[in-house]
Protein backbone atom coordinates (compact mmCIF):
# COMPACT_ATOMS: atom_id res chain seq x y z
CA UNK A 1 0.00 0.00 0.00
CA UNK A 2 1.02 3.57 -0.44
CA UNK A 3 0.68 6.86 1.01
CA UNK A 4 0.70 9.32 -1.36
CA UNK A 5 -1.67 11.80 0.48
CA UNK A 6 0.36 14.20 2.97
CA UNK A 7 -1.77 17.20 3.30
CA UNK A 8 1.19 18.70 5.90
CA UNK A 9 4.61 18.92 4.92
CA UNK A 10 7.17 18.31 8.04
CA UNK A 11 8.50 22.02 7.53
CA UNK A 12 4.44 23.28 8.63
CA UNK A 13 5.66 22.70 11.98
CA UNK A 14 8.26 24.88 13.99
CA UNK A 15 8.93 22.25 16.32
CA UNK A 16 11.88 24.15 17.39
CA UNK A 17 9.57 26.95 18.86
CA UNK A 18 6.82 24.15 19.84
CA UNK A 19 9.66 22.80 21.79
CA UNK A 20 10.21 26.15 23.32
CA UNK A 21 6.88 27.14 23.98
CA UNK A 22 6.54 23.51 25.98
CA UNK A 23 9.85 24.72 28.26
CA UNK A 24 7.96 27.85 29.37
CA UNK A 25 4.48 26.27 30.19
CA UNK A 26 6.46 23.51 32.17
CA UNK A 27 9.11 26.24 33.52
CA UNK A 28 8.86 25.79 37.32
CA UNK A 29 6.27 23.24 37.65
CA UNK A 30 6.90 19.43 38.06
CA UNK A 31 3.29 17.76 38.44
CA UNK A 32 3.55 15.08 36.27
CA UNK A 33 -0.33 15.59 35.75
CA UNK A 34 -0.40 19.20 35.31
CA UNK A 35 2.67 19.06 32.80
CA UNK A 36 1.26 16.38 30.79
CA UNK A 37 -1.87 17.77 30.85
CA UNK A 38 -0.92 21.32 29.18
CA UNK A 39 1.13 19.40 27.17
CA UNK A 40 -1.33 17.73 25.40
CA UNK A 41 -3.22 20.80 24.86
CA UNK A 42 -0.48 22.34 23.52
CA UNK A 43 0.67 19.87 20.85
CA UNK A 44 -2.91 19.21 19.84
CA UNK A 45 -3.80 22.57 19.40
CA UNK A 46 -0.54 23.00 17.35
CA UNK A 47 0.43 20.22 14.67
CA UNK A 48 -2.43 19.70 11.57
CA UNK A 49 -4.24 16.75 11.20
CA UNK A 50 -4.29 15.23 14.75
CA UNK A 51 -7.34 13.15 16.39
CA UNK A 52 -5.66 12.44 19.77
CA UNK A 53 -2.82 13.51 21.57
CA UNK A 54 -1.58 12.50 25.12
CA UNK A 55 0.10 10.33 27.67
CA UNK A 56 -0.40 6.94 29.33
CA UNK A 57 1.59 6.10 32.76
CA UNK A 58 3.13 2.47 33.79
CA UNK A 59 1.37 2.01 37.06
CA UNK A 60 3.99 -0.93 37.62
CA UNK A 61 1.89 -3.29 35.60
CA UNK A 62 0.25 -1.93 32.66
CA UNK A 63 -0.13 1.64 31.12
CA UNK A 64 -3.08 3.71 32.48
CA UNK A 65 -4.16 6.30 30.65
CA UNK A 66 -3.39 9.91 32.06
CA UNK A 67 -4.32 14.19 30.31
CA UNK A 68 -4.92 13.99 26.75
CA UNK A 69 -6.82 15.68 24.08
CA UNK A 70 -9.34 14.20 21.29
CA UNK A 71 -11.67 11.41 21.93
CA UNK A 72 -12.43 9.34 25.42
CA UNK A 73 -9.60 6.14 25.16
CA UNK A 74 -9.02 2.83 26.64
CA UNK A 75 -7.93 2.88 30.10
CA UNK A 76 -5.63 0.34 30.22
CA UNK A 77 -3.23 -1.22 28.06
CA UNK A 78 -0.79 -4.28 29.06
CA UNK A 79 2.87 -3.87 27.99
CA UNK A 80 2.08 -7.17 25.68
CA UNK A 81 -0.27 -5.39 23.57
CA UNK A 82 -0.68 -2.47 21.25
CA UNK A 83 1.67 -0.12 19.75
CA UNK A 84 1.70 1.45 23.26
CA UNK A 85 2.91 -1.16 24.55
CA UNK A 86 5.41 -1.91 21.97
CA UNK A 87 6.93 1.10 22.75
CA UNK A 88 6.60 1.03 26.47
CA UNK A 89 7.99 -2.58 25.96
CA UNK A 90 11.31 -1.98 23.65
CA UNK A 91 11.74 1.90 25.07
CA UNK A 92 11.94 2.81 21.22
CA UNK A 93 9.41 5.17 19.47
CA UNK A 94 6.85 3.32 17.32
CA UNK A 95 5.81 4.96 13.92
CA UNK A 96 3.34 3.24 12.20
CA UNK A 97 2.33 4.66 8.75
CA UNK A 98 -1.41 2.42 8.13
CA UNK A 99 -2.82 1.82 11.59
CA UNK A 100 -4.71 -1.00 10.01
CA UNK A 101 -1.76 -2.68 8.92
CA UNK A 102 -0.82 -3.31 12.41
CA UNK A 103 -2.71 -6.43 13.71
CA UNK A 104 -1.56 -5.55 17.39
CA UNK A 105 -3.48 -2.39 16.80
CA UNK A 106 -5.94 -1.10 19.61
CA UNK A 107 -8.33 0.84 17.82
CA UNK A 108 -9.25 3.76 20.25
CA UNK A 109 -10.76 6.43 17.41
CA UNK A 110 -11.84 4.76 14.37
CA UNK A 111 -10.79 8.07 12.47
CA UNK A 112 -6.92 6.74 13.28
CA UNK A 113 -5.14 6.20 10.38
CA UNK A 114 -1.79 6.77 11.61
CA UNK A 115 0.03 6.86 14.75
CA UNK A 116 3.54 7.69 16.78
CA UNK A 117 4.36 6.80 20.14
CA UNK A 118 7.29 7.77 22.29
CA UNK A 119 8.15 6.10 25.16
CA UNK A 120 9.26 8.27 28.58
CA UNK A 121 11.91 6.95 30.39
CA UNK A 122 13.79 8.80 33.46
CA UNK A 123 17.03 7.28 34.77
CA UNK A 124 16.12 4.01 33.05
CA UNK A 125 13.01 3.62 34.73
CA UNK A 126 9.75 3.74 32.59
CA UNK A 127 7.11 6.20 33.44
CA UNK A 128 4.69 5.50 30.04
CA UNK A 129 3.94 6.55 26.71
CA UNK A 130 3.06 9.71 24.39
CA UNK A 131 1.24 8.85 21.99
CA UNK A 132 -0.67 10.83 18.85
CA UNK A 133 -3.04 9.40 16.24
CA UNK A 134 -3.29 11.14 13.10
CA UNK A 135 -6.74 10.58 10.57
CA UNK A 136 -5.14 10.55 7.67
CA UNK A 137 -2.19 7.88 7.17
CA UNK A 138 1.49 8.40 6.81
CA UNK A 139 0.96 11.51 8.81
CA UNK A 140 4.35 11.22 11.11
CA UNK A 141 8.04 11.32 9.21
CA UNK A 142 11.05 12.21 10.62
CA UNK A 143 11.01 15.64 11.96
CA UNK A 144 7.61 15.04 13.38
CA UNK A 145 9.52 11.89 15.18
CA UNK A 146 12.90 14.13 16.66
CA UNK A 147 10.35 16.95 17.12
CA UNK A 148 7.48 14.67 19.27
CA UNK A 149 10.98 13.19 20.88
CA UNK A 150 12.18 16.53 21.80
CA UNK A 151 8.66 17.35 23.70
CA UNK A 152 8.76 14.13 25.62
CA UNK A 153 12.51 14.61 26.87
CA UNK A 154 11.21 18.22 27.84
CA UNK A 155 8.16 16.43 29.95
CA UNK A 156 10.69 13.70 31.47
CA UNK A 157 13.10 16.32 32.59
CA UNK A 158 10.14 18.84 34.27
CA UNK A 159 9.69 15.59 36.48
CA UNK A 160 11.79 16.57 38.97
N1 LIG B 1 -3.70 2.89 19.37
C1 LIG B 1 -3.05 2.67 20.63
C2 LIG B 1 -4.03 2.76 21.77
C3 LIG B 1 -4.16 4.11 22.36
S1 LIG B 1 -5.12 5.14 21.44
O1 LIG B 1 -4.52 5.35 20.11
C4 LIG B 1 -5.34 6.59 22.22
C5 LIG B 1 -2.33 1.34 20.65
O2 LIG B 1 -2.48 0.53 19.73
O3 LIG B 1 -1.63 1.07 21.61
Amino acid sequence: MSFDVTPTTDAAVDYAGLDASARALLDGESDRVANAANLSALVYHALPHVNWVGFYFFDGDELVVGPFQGKPACVRIPLVRGVCGAAARTRTTQRIADVHAVADHIACDADSRSEIVVPLVRDGELIGVFDLDSPVPNRFGDDDQAGLEAIAATFVASLR
